[in-house]
């Protein structure tokens, strides 16, 4: 039987049964219903307990709109370069287009696979950059202090793309602005959804407003409610999609601990298979809260083509993440400024996507760790070329 590359987590039916009869009593199914209402309190209490300052939070009908429309309540100059890490997901640089602005791709660092305020500080003594969005890469934080600090030096504003990272990442600086995508695939998943978190005065209102059209609602705002105020669009949360994302964050604590504990096991056994120390892990200062990939880094190209070639025979998936890099899809390549990336297309050469899911059997890791050692005790067979392309996780 085929090892799937991950199974989504969400919760059953019957857990989601209350919200949703909830839902009908109230006869409300969107436009910032009860249960979103609910569901935005209740993330906003997590991220304000971790941060010094006051935060508000918005939700959003997914990450990709989130990211747009947090970049379009920046209220930057139309073709503003905004400075994205090459190694990402395709959305990144797509919600920068959609928002009027052009992305400027970036190396990531060679340990941690994230774009760094460092890598930033020196591509704005390069040129001009208007903004930066660093992406959570597979999840692993950064650290706020160091974007809160760019911010102050330097006056651009930094907007986090946290896609993978609900749980890992914090706003614990006194500025700070993130996205996070509920995906079905992510650790907090609603099916589709995500919301916006933000420090910076006045955002998070701009871009619940942009999430309904551009529309005031507020009485006080010296305009008429009703009045179009900013040409938005529909990216609203439904109740259902609250539904599940409050049922699921009912459990996360749980969901995550057994994520965590799975990852570190299935981690050993690969490491156990590829000794002495073959495999390099991403480099962070705390593991990933609750991990929902498994990306490792082979010794070389052949070694990823082996591998790649070995669970093909096997029936386990694999997924070259986040490749081909944004700087290689040619959609992007008359819209944006490549930067030298030698650290990501590094990374690019050797990196591999390997099955991790919650309810895989310690047999099914085993299977993965005996195509790994199977791959690199075996180095000089015929290498297969190819590749699987970006796909969304
Ligand atoms: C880094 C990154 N940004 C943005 C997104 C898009 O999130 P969504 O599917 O919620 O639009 C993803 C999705 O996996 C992602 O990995």
């Amino acid at each position: 039987m085929t090892l799937p590359l991950l199974v989504p987590d969400l919760p059953a039916p019957e857990v989601l049964m209350p919200y949703l009869q909830r839902m009908h009593a109230a006869r409300q199914y969107s436009n910032f219903g009860p249960l979103v209402c609910e569901f935005e309190t209740g993330l906003n209490a997590r991220f304000s307990a971790r941060s010094p300052v006051s935060l508000g939070l918005t939700t959003v009908a997914n990450a990709t709109l989130g990211l747009e429309l947090a970049l379009t309540a920046l209220d930057l100059p139309p073709h503003s370069r905004v400075l994205v890490p090459a190694l990402t997901f395709v959305a990144t640089a797509t919600a920068v287009l959609r928002a009027g602005h052009l992305p400027v791709l970036a190396d990531v660092d060679a340990q941690s696979w994230l774009l760094t305020p460092e890598i930033a500080r020196q591509a704005v003594a390069q040129g001009a950059v208007d903004a930066v969005l660093p992406v959570a890469t597979f999840g692993a934080p950064h650290a706020m202090a160091g974007w809160h600090e760019f911010e102050q030096d330097t006056g651009i504003p930094v907007v986090i793309d946290a896609a993978a990272a609900f749980g890992s990442q914090w706003l614990d600086a006194p500025t700070g602005t993130a996205v996070f995508s509920l995906h079905a695939t992510k650790c907090l998943p609603a099916g589709e959804g995500g919301f916006v978190v933000s420090s910076r005065p006045g955002l998070i209102a701009r871009v619940r407003q942009l999430t309904n059209f551009g529309i005031n609602l507020n009485p006080a705002a010296g305009v008429p409610v009703g009045m179009l105020v900013r040409i938005g669009t529909n990216a609203k949360m439904s109740e259902y999609h609250a539904a599940v994302g409050l049922a699921s964050l009912d459990r996360w604590d749980e969901r995550a601990a057994l994520r965590r504990s799975m990852h570190a096991d299935l981690r050993a056994r690969l490491d156990a298979a590829a000794t002495p120390a073959l495999l390099r892990w991403q480099e962070m200062a705390e593991p990933v809260a609750a991990p929902t990939l498994l990306c490792v880094r082979l010794p070389s190209a052949q070694d990823r083509e082996r591998l790649e070639r070995v669970c093909a025979e096997r029936h386990i998936m694999v997924r070259r993440w986040y490749q081909p890099l944004l700087n290689a899809m040619p959609a992007l390549e008359k819209h944006s400024t490549c930067l030298p990336a030698p650290a990501a297309v590094k990374i690019a050469t050797d990196l591999c996507g390997l099955p991790f899911y919650l309810g895989m059997a310690g047999g099914d890791a085993e299977r993965v760790a005996e195509a790994v050692r199977a791959a690199l005790g075996a180095k000089g067979a015929a290498p297969l070329v190819g590749s699987e392309g970006q796909h969304s996780a």
